[in-house]
């Protein structure tokens, strides 16, 4: 009987997902293993919804967007009883491990199963918002910021036109890579994140100053984690007409175009990497751990490494988009 692994992948989806799944599949096959694919994440787990995965199944799929998979976020996986009944569908099946692409959540989860029953979990990072703790890259970032990238562009072009203020709220519930970066590659003139807080009067301050050295039309990134961006430019359109005729401020919420989406070369390169080196470091003998892009480097850490702490953005790269706006 040949050796058999499974795959899920859990909580929000991002770009990249198949292309790590497919990664995962032909790597092992390659080495002799079969894979078993859960469907919608810990809830097919729980239900024991699964196909069979060969390297032909997962053809086709690098450059989707989405997961083939499915995704879910299942309660019933904080619960030990159902846990268990997850472990014992793993083992009708002598499945000797689980590889787990998830964000946070889905790594506490997967540690959590890890100490309860006698079966290796191995972690692979996605989220759009690159806010695993552990790992410099997650699956999916580099993808949604050039969507963000792309569409604030169009809004800028019509910014501009019209010599406007506006915000552009994109993703980010508790962090604010997406805005950092998507910020620094549109040229805002402010960059607004939950991680290094930049009060209202300093907005106002960075627009009249621009203003004063002829600067006609502004472009603010807000991470959704700071405010609405409806809210916010009511607000800071209240503020700053205080000061001269600033007009009206206008706003725009990106939302899931930052989801889906083919996936960037660069995510179908970290993908196909993260996935090898999961199956092939989980061979060498490595057995509870997360895959983790560090200084330019793949390596594996312990996977409670990567929740219950706080991963920001460099204070240096915001001081970045503070000096360019200049
Ligand atoms: P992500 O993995 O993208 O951070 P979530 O935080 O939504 O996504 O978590 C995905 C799923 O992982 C949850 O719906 C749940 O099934 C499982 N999970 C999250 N936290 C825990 C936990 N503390 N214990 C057990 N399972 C958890
Ligand atoms: O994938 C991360 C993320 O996009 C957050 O930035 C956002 O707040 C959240 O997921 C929304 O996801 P959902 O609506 O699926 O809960």
């Amino acid at each position: 009987m040949s050796r058999k692994i499974a795959i899920l992948t859990s909580g929000g989806d991002a770009p990249g997902l198949n292309a790590v799944i497919r990664a995962v599949v032909r790597t092992a096959n390659f080495y002799g293993l079969e894979v078993v694919g859960f469907k919608r994440g810990y809830r097919g787990l729980i239900d024991n919804d699964f196909i069979s995965l060969s390297s032909n199944d997962v053809s086709g799929f690098l450059n989707k967007g989405g997961t083939f998979l499915l995704t879910s976020r299942e309660p019933r996986f904080n619960e030990y009883q159902y846990r268990k009944i997850a472990y014992e569908n793993l083992k009708k099946q002598n499945i000797e491990a689980l590889f787990v692409v998830g964000g946070n959540g889905s790594f506490q989860g997967a540690f959590k199963f890890s100490k309860e029953f006698d079966i290796p979990v191995i972690g692979i990072p996605k989220t759009i918002d690159n806010d695993t703790y552990g790992t410099d890259y997650t699956i999916g970032f580099d993808t949604a910021i050039n969507t963000a990238v792309e569409a604030i562009e169009k809004i800028k072009d019509t910014t501009m036109s019209h010599e406007r203020i506006f915000v552009v709220e994109v993703m980010g519930r508790k962090s604010g890579f997406i805005a950092l970066e998507t910020g620094i590659a549109v040229g805002a003139d402010c960059v607004l994140i939950p991680e290094y807080p930049h009060p209202l009067h300093k907005v106002v301050e960075t627009i009249i100053n621009a203003k004063k050295r002829g600067k006609n039309f502004f472009l603010i990134v807000l991470a959704e984690g700071v405010a609405k961006a409806q809210e916010f430019s009511k607000v800071l359109e209240k503020e700053l007409n205080k000061y001269g005729d600033f007009g009206e401020v206008r706003y725009s919420v990106l939302g899931y175009i930052q989801r889906g989406g083919s996936p960037s070369a660069y995510d179908r390169v970290m993908a196909s990497r993260f996935g090898v080196f999961a199956v092939k470091e989980y061979l060498n003998g490595n057995k509870n751990f997360m895959v983790s892009f560090e200084k330019g480097n793949i390596l594996s850490k312990p996977l409670e490494v990567s929740f219950g702490k706080i991963k920001k953005p460099s204070l240096e790269e915001f001081e970045i988009a503070n000096i360019l706006n200049y």
